[in-house]
């Protein structure tokens, strides 16, 4: 039985997904909520499932969707029709005029910005240490930095972004969490904003990725729901795995200060340290659900019915041992570049396949500018608590540390 909120699978999960890859290339496992699914935990089996189109990404009908019955409701639900909800050849079309608008020379622009951007958060949050003494890493940094740069993607006008910020903060946040309401009105917004997004963008495009999409529709690219789905989708894609990735990065450098002063004197270290963290603490815990179209045999003794639910678990992907020797050690100098033939096997953070992630480019980039300036500009950042008291986000789906308390060590303090 597995219950994705139980606190100790919560701290730690892969001890569980180290036994269930013992057992074969998937095993049948009963979730809490009473239903069963494949989890699929080798990185061999994880890339071929994701390759095959008989496990198909598109839900069944009204599983999982919220049922349009409020107008917050509905604005969720256009969420659902996004191109990670679909298959060829609906999802072809939709990709293909995504990976237009992510071309490289595109998001490579997008670096002075985040440069900026980063520059302007590190100071923020350098003010507050020496104000208040301490402060949350994921608060201050790790959460308004993919928001930002997604408000770039998407063309938000400088005024909004506080706004998309709030909203972002506040529909991703626990129901319970909030006052009553402030979620569901906080979908309403968004929903509202992009929709009046996309008319702006038609009538006067800027220099924007989502203006490429936008534009593009003008050729018979993507309608007018599409688009809404699109700029929800890069949203959510782009800013929830991006603080994970930030976040966890950051917490393996606070505990591993000889590989953190590795990156900074060695040339090309913090891409290693993106990548090793990228491997290490999967941000994407598992992809989306997969549903099989038929009957698969994976492998001699291993068959999947047809119509079964399975989900391709990187993060145990990530840490299979016949790929990763000492998978669960944080060793950036696993990829760097070294004699031929002793590079890691490329990570499965960002998926496989078809719907391998458009925005890695962004991701990576946004990392590797991030994590030096953090680090430099604060070099003697440390955690103010224990690494084992971390709490974690529950769940099957995105994985990375909630909050992040950090302080100057005292010795700098003191200069
Ligand atoms: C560290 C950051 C990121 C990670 C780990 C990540 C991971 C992934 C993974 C694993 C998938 C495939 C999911 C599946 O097969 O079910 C995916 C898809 C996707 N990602 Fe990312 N992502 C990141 C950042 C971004 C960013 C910054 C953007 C854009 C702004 C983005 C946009 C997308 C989109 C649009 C898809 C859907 C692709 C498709 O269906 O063809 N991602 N991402």
């Amino acid at each position: 039985m597995l219950d994705p909120a139980d606190p100790a699978f919560v701290r730690d999960p892969y001890p569980y997904y180290a036994r269930l890859r013992a057992q074969g290339p998937a095993a049948r496992v009963a979730l809490v909520n009473g239903t069963h699914a494949w989890l699929v935990t080798g990185y061999e089996t994880t890339r071929a499932v994701l390759a095959d189109p008989r496990f198909s990404n598109v839900p069944p009908q009204g599983a999982g969707r919220p049922r349009p019955d409020s107008p917050a409701q509905r604005a969720r639900a256009c969420l659902a029709r996004h191109m990670l909800n679909s298959d060829a050849p609906d999802h072809t079309r939709l990709r293909r005029l995504t990976s237009a608008a992510f071309a490289p020379r595109r998001v490579d622009a997008l670096r002075p910005r985040i440069e900026e951007l980063t520059g302007g958060l590190v100071q923020e949050l350098a003010a507050r240490l020496a104000e208040e003494g301490s402060a949350d890493l994921v608060n201050a940094f790790a959460f308004p930095l993919p928001v930002l740069v997604i408000g770039e993607v998407l063309g938000v006008p400088e005024a909004d972004r506080a706004d998309l910020r709030d909203w972002t903060y506040r529909v991703g946040s626990p129901a319970n969490a909030l006052e009553q309401g402030a979620v569901d009105d906080a979908w309403l917004r968004l929903h509202r904003y992009f929709t009046e997004l996309i008319a702006d963008k038609r009538s006067s495009p800027g220099d924007d990725l989502f203006s490429a999409l936008v534009h593009d529709a003008a050729d018979g690219g993507l309608d007018d729901a599409e688009l809404l789905a699109m700029a929800f989708l890069l949203l959510f894609a782009g800013y929830e795995t991006t603080m994970n990735l930030l976040a966890s990065a950051s917490l393996l450098l606070l505990t591993h200060r000889r590989e953190l002063a590795a990156a900074r004197r060695t040339p090309g270290g913090w891409a290693t340290v993106v990548e090793e963290a990228l491997r290490h603490s999967s941000p994407l815990e598992g992809t989306t659900w997969r549903r099989t179209t038929e009957e698969v045999e994976l492998a001699p003794g291993t068959v999947i019915p047809a119509g079964a639910s399975v989900l391709a678990v990187l993060a145990a992907a990530n840490r299979d041992p016949a790929y990763f020797p000492d998978p669960d050690a944080f060793r950036p100098g696993r990829y760097s570049s070294g004699t031929e033939g002793t590079r890691a096997a490329p990570h499965a953070a960002f998926g496989h396949g078809p719907h391998f992630c458009v925005g890695s480019r962004l991701a990576r980039m946004e990392a590797e500018i991030a994590l030096p300036l953090l680090f430099d500009k604060l070099p003697d950042l440390v955690l103010t608590t224990s690494p084992e008291e971390i709490p974690y986000r529950p769940g099957l789906l995105v994985r990375g540390p909630r909050v992040l308390p950090v302080t100057i060590a005292p010795r700098r303090r003191c200069r």
